[in-house]
């Protein structure tokens, strides 16, 4: 694995994000709160550049009517369908091939954690900030 350096940390202010070519992959790198991450910038959907993206939170509820918005901008949405993407983890957010309105039951539990499929996940990069550099690690 090889250390890139692919901006200053001054040029990615905090919330920002930069698209960079990194040893002939497109990467975008996000600011936020202070830490950096970096995704392909290609959607595994259907390669929709999440460097265009909105940049947005989570909104959960444990019961109706009190919801909480939280993880603020650390989930990208791709510009073509919108499908959403963890910035940390690549992780999708929703599964809309298998997410179906019909559901009848009801119970109380926990809850619900993000869909865990791999070959629903952006590709990451680990990202390291040294000097007033920050490095993209292929
Ligand atoms: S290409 Fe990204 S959601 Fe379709």
């Amino acid at each position: 694995m090889t250390r890139h350096p692919v901006a200053s940390i001054s040029d990615i202010p905090d919330g920002g994000r930069l698209k960079v070519d990194v040893a002939g992959r497109s990467i975008v790198v996000f600011h936020v709160d202070g830490a950096f991450y970096a995704l392909a910038d290609r959607c595994p959907h259907q390669g929709g550049p999440l460097s265009q993206g909105d940049q947005i939170g989570e909104l959960r509820a444990t019961v109706p009517g009190q919801h909480q918005y939280c993880r603020r901008n650390m989930i990208i949405r791709c510009p073509w369908h919108h499908w959403e993407f963890d910035i940390e983890t690549g992780q999708s957010q929703i599964d809309p091939a298998r997410i179906k309105v019909r559901r009848f039951e009801t119970a109380v539990g926990n809850a619900p954690s993000c869909v865990a499929d791999d070959k629903l996940a952006a590709t990451t990069f680990e990202t390291v900030k040294e000097e007033g550099l920050v490095y993209v690690i292929i």
